[in-house]
């Protein structure tokens, strides 16, 4: 028999690596409870789903897959790079951006090493920095946010990536540009500043800071992207960096030659062509937010207010998560009394709404 533990007894952390938890999917709330019609509210999907453009495009390119992929995703690369102008060696693609936080983990950590990160923030950035063997840093947040002064004074020599979750998941909040400013200020130049902006679409904050002018002014910084949020794009997975010219280049020779699927960059350039869908999306956003805000205001129930398109509430009764599962509603559990619930469509907010307040009752 092989002994897989035997090869990998060098791997101090992998064994007590926790595995990331998903939202439930649909399906198997479905076949678990026997019932139909289960509302989904916990991965920060677009309840609209992709553009229309988007949808076309992945028909056409439904006919090509027959053939590998564009290795360098050169027409997604180019409609980027026109986007946020800059030249097109500065921009990677992704099978998801979480696919682009793997790889920066893989290209800059090494053992010893350390990647600093909020909590609670987007998990991933604490698997994969475990994963490296690397050590990371959790600084927590305050008052809900990045506590950006206490992760500037905790920097060792050792520090290698910090990363920023903005707007932050779970907690929907974000910092603002002149805190951002005067903490990239503060930090050594040897230290790359992650900026994870999967949700940055939906903010409506006008101070909400950016990164592709630090980066222009030479800051040690690569913003993130996703085409899984606003886009409507989460099953194709495609997502986005942009950063300086040398780190791509790094990203470039560890990441696997085909890793975007020639649908996900077809789906992606005729998205990014679709303002009126993003537009739409938002708008669908802004309204299930005020719902909820003024139905959690009734219920007096405490939640922050977001810049994301999900609210982070919370309800010391300790069976709300299972209570809402049992009524056909999945939404995300977090630690101690924490909940997030996704902004859906309007008739998935009154589902949820209503099963909460059933719940309340109970
Ligand atoms: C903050 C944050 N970053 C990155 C991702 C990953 O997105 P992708 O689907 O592009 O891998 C998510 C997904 O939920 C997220 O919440």
């Amino acid at each position: 028999m092989i002994k897989i533990s035997s090869i990998f007894a060098g791997h101090v952390t992998l064994k007590s690596l926790p595995a990331y938890i998903p939202g439930k999917p649909i399906e198997e709330l479905e076949r678990e409870f026997g019932m139909t019609g289960v509302v989904k509210l916990a991965s920060n999907e677009n309840p609209l789903g992709p553009s229309l453009l988007a949808m076309a495009a992945l028909t056409t390119a439904s006919r090509g897959i027959a053939r590998y992929p564009d290795s360098n995703a050169f027409l997604l690369k180019e409609a980027l790079a026109r986007k946020w102008n800059v030249k097109s060696n500065r921009v990677i693609i992704g099978n998801g951006s979480d696919e682009i936080i793997a790889l920066l983990a893989r290209a800059l950590l090494a053992p010893g090493d350390e990647a600093m990160m909020a909590d609670p923030s987007f998990s991933i950035y604490r698997l994969t920095t475990l994963a490296g063997n690397a050590t990371p840093i959790v600084i927590p947040l305050k008052d809900g946010r990045h506590d950006l002064s206490r992760m500037a004074a905790a920097v060792t020599q050792r520090t290698k990536i910090i990363f920023i979750c903005n707007p932050n998941n779970p907690t929907g909040t974000i910092v603002r540009r002149r805190k951002v400013e005067e903490f990239l200020s503060r930090l050594p130049k040897n230290i790359l500043v992650v900026f994870d902006e999967a949700y940055a679409e939906y903010v409506t904050d006008p101070e909400f800071p950016r990164s592709d002018l630090f980066l222009k002014k030479g800051a040690c910084v690569i913003f993130l992207r996703t085409f899984s949020k606003i886009y409507g794009l989460a099953g194709v997975r495609v997502g986005y960096g942009i950063g300086p010219e040398e780190l791509i280049d790094l990203l470039n020779r560890v990441r696997q030659p085909f890793n975007v699927n020639s649908l996900a960059q077809q789906a992606a350039t005729a998205a990014l062509s679709d303002d009126a869908h993003v537009k739409k999306s938002l708008a669908l956003n802004e309204k299930g937010k005020r719902y909820l805000y003024r139905q959690f205001d009734a219920m007096r129930i405490s939640y922050l207010p977001t810049e994301a398109n999900f609210v982070y509430f919370e309800m010391p009764k300790k069976n709300v998560y299972d209570s809402l599962l049992r009524k056909g509603v999945i939404i995300r559990r977090l630690e101690g009394a924490s909940l997030r619930v996704s902004i859906g469509k309007t008739s998935e907010m009154w589902r949820f709404i209503h099963a909460l307040r059933e719940t309340i009752k109970l």
